[in-house]
């Protein structure tokens, strides 16, 4: 039967960046995408791969306050972030969209409503936490105070990361509220249940979690999270949160809101619900209760716990189809350990791009680690280089750098017949190599892969072209060498395709043909083909690249220690001091009136004359936005342009676009200058290094 899938991965928070253990995800699903791609329409006739940012909850709404800005401007700047660096792994969603969009707030309507129906929701008043000063109810995360076990001080309000233990918040010595500072009162409030303790849930999730759906590993934790039979563990879950919330309202239910865990997977949907109206897809029959579609969720291990009981469970019963495969990987360590800030392991997708490492390096990395199951895997970045100069450069692109030239140089770019025996065990290999990628046994595709590439390599360094190529009469054989050579070649390409596509679509491009498909492993380019000119395909990697990594994340990353928090009391009586002495004061103004200036860091990415103008250099600003900032700056007299490009400096932000002579102006960087600007010389703001484009100065 024709296949149609939908694909996604896990909703990156709207807080933060991502980094290269989000990666290992997002590479992991993309490669399975693509190999589905590739497949001829009779078999696979539609593969959708949907993201989002997962953009609700307190942490974000904090986060924004803290930065002076609304979450929704949050959310808007972290999601051009985001698709920035999934772009640079040549990561190819259909739709990467937002949680915080009206077609996740209608599914997540929608789901209640009927969760309600069938008598699935059910209001209870609990006792929490609440924050006086701030005047919010607290989750566990921001309460803090001493471990009631080992009695180590400044411990979350959930487990102590001193000595293990979990409690709950209301077990913790002189709690305090981490946003604040104020000590939290327990006060009621009304909060909405799932009933997942209801016997259908438990009847629904017993079935469901051991159909095949899982890993047997996962399969195996969810018979211990459900208990034995007679003796069901599932509890109900708490999915509404009180005001102040960023998130959804729920429906007849004023001041709550949907926690973000609820929405954050009918993120899915949303967001392919947005993608169906762009491309004309029927949603329906790929949500309805007996679709044949097929719907797969990419996760980490350690949100299994959503998406293998709350999420189907909420499907189930709310008249949706459940995920037919929920594929759960394992954490990223980096040479051997968790990733870590102060060894400069914590490493951004940002800095690896910026810092100039080829993203397929890393794709063909992760691919060659990775499997069917929850095991971890380790980045040891010294076998990265010498795995991907090995393998990659020494093995794979040698084969065309060995034979091509010939083919051009003798033969006019045409190829002899590539139908020859020995390649024969190369062409078949695409059933295997087919059923691994399939099933997500990407370290078994590419070690088979490479064996093919050591065979190619074996007939190459037999054949000797370049010694064919000195000797008289030997033409045709030179002529058969080096075409079956690149016919493999072309073979290995395929093989590739789905971890390395901007490889295979220069190869494509090199070899005069049309984007590969699986089953072109079965048809030998023809004699006579003309092929282009080959120019090469990729560098080693050059293991100073690495230290400088390391290096740019250790100090890009050090100064993001948070402040410990200030006492709200002692804030706002600062607050009110200084807003005093500047209305007394006259000249000065308030914090409130600095703070209305938007100073971000910005990276000069381009810089240039701007012809007609004596005095400006027009700017291109890097501020962590989608698409850079143009700013036209009076600094001619002081730099040379080609001089500015790469640097750091100051940019306002929040001006009013001027619109110039020689285009709109889109803010301001800052110099330094004596009063009247001429006499001493112009001298541009710099941060101190570790600071990184987009980040607030006040
Ligand atoms: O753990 C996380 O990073 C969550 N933002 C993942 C959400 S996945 C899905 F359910 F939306
Ligand atoms: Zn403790």
């Amino acid at each position: 039967m024709t296949r149609k899938i939908l694909v996604t991965s896990a909703l990156p928070y709207a807080n933060g960046a991502i980094h290269l253990g989000h990666l290992v995800e997002y590479v992991q699903t993309d490669i399975w995408v693509r190999f589905q791609k590739m497949q001829p329409k009779d078999k696979v006739a539609e593969c959708w791969y949907v993201c989002a940012d997962d953009t609700h909850g307190t942490p974000i709404m904090l986060r924004a306050e803290k930065d002076g800005i609304t979450p929704e401007a949050l959310i808007a700047r972290v999601h051009g972030e985001h698709f920035r660096d999934f772009s640079g792994f040549h990561i190819a969603f259909d739709n990467y969209y937002s949680t915080h969009s009206p077609e996740t707030q209608e599914c997540a309507n929608t789901i209640y409503g009927r969760l309600q129906n069938g008598q699935l929701i059910e209001k209870r008043t609990i006792e929490q936490y609440y924050d006086p000063v701030k005047q919010m109810f607290l989750p566990d995360r921001f309460i803090k105070g001493e471990c009631p076990k080992c009695h180590a001080k400044d411990q979350y309000g959930d487990n102590c990361e001193v000595c293990g233990a979990a409690y709950a918040p209301t077990d913790l010595i002189e709690p305090f509220s981490a946003v604040s500072g104020a000590k939290p009162e327990l006060r009621n409030s009304d909060h909405y249940f799932f009933k997942l303790s209801d016997p259908r849930c438990e009847a629904f999730l017993r079935q469901y979690t051991s159909s095949g759906v899982l890993q047997n590993e996962a399969a195996n934790k969810m018979q211990e999270w459900l208990g034995a039979p007679g003796d069901n563990k599932l509890t109900d879950w708490d999915i509404s949160r009180d005001a102040p919330y960023f998130g959804f309202e729920i429906p007849g239910a004023p001041g709550k809101y949907f926690y973000v865990w609820l929405d954050a997977p009918i993120g899915y949907m949303g967001s392919f619900k947005n993608l169906c109206a762009q491309k004309g897809i029927d949603f329906d029959e790929y949500w309805k209760p007996d679709s044949t579609t097929e719907l797969y969720h990419f996760i980490g291990k350690d949100i299994l716990y959503f998406h293998a009981l709350f999420w189907p469970a909420e499907l189930a019963h709310a008249g949706f189809r459940t995920p037919k495969g929920i594929f759960a990987h394992g954490f990223l360590t980096v040479d051997g350990s968790k990733m870590s800030k102060s060894r400069g392991t914590f490493i951004t997708a940002e800095s690896y791009l910026t810092t100039g490492l080829n993203p397929e390096w890393l794709r063909y990395y992760y691919a060659a680690k990775l499997n069917s199951t929850m095991e971890d895997i380790d980045l040891n970045l010294e076998d990265f280089v010498a795995r991907v100069n090995s393998d990659l450069v020494g093995k794979y692109v040698n084969i065309a750098s060995r034979c091509a030239g010939f083919i051009g140089k003798k033969f006019d770019g045409q190829l002899a017949s590539t139908d020859a025996a020995w390649l024969k065990p190369l062409r078949d290999a695409a059933t295997n190599l087919g059923e691994a990628y399939e099933a997500r046994e990407y370290s078994r595709a590419l070690r088979e892969i490479m064996a093919l590439a050591d065979v190619a390599n074996v007939f190459v360094n037999d054949k000797k072209p370049w010694e064919l190529a000195k000797q008289e009469g030997k033409e045709a054989e030179l002529h058969a060498a080096c075409s079956e050579a690149i016919e493999a070649f072309r073979l290995l390409t395929l093989y590739l395709k789905p971890v390395l596509p901007t490889v295979a679509a220069a190869v494509e491009a090199f070899l005069n043909i049309a984007p590969l498909c699986w089953t072109d492993a079965a048809t030998a380019l023809p004699a006579g083909h003309t092929i282009n000119a080959y120019s090469h395909l990729m560098t080693r990697v050059d293991p100073k690249l690495i230290t400088a990594l390391v290096e740019a994340n250790k100090a890009s990353l050090a100064p993001a220690v948070e402040a410990a928090p200030q006492k709200h009391a002692e804030k706002q009586e600062k607050a009110a001091e200084v807003a005093k002495a500047a209305a007394e004061a006259g000249p000065h103004i308030s914090i409130d009136d600095f703070m209305k200036v938007d100073l971000r860091i910005a990276r000069i990415v381009d810089a240039g004359h701007v012809e007609g103008a004596e005095k400006l250099i027009r700017l291109s600003l890097d501020i962590g936005e989608e698409k850079p900032r143009q700013v036209f700056a009076g600094i001619k007299s002081a730099y040379d342009p080609a001089t500015l490009i790469g640097r750091m400096t100051v940019m306002v932000a929040n001006l009013a676009p001027r619109k110039m002579k020689f285009g709109m102006s889109e803010g301001m960087v800052m110099a330094a200058s004596d009063t009247d600007g001429k006499t001493s010389g112009l001298y541009l703001l710099s941060p101190d290094s570790g600071a990184q484009p987009g980040m607030r100065v006040k």
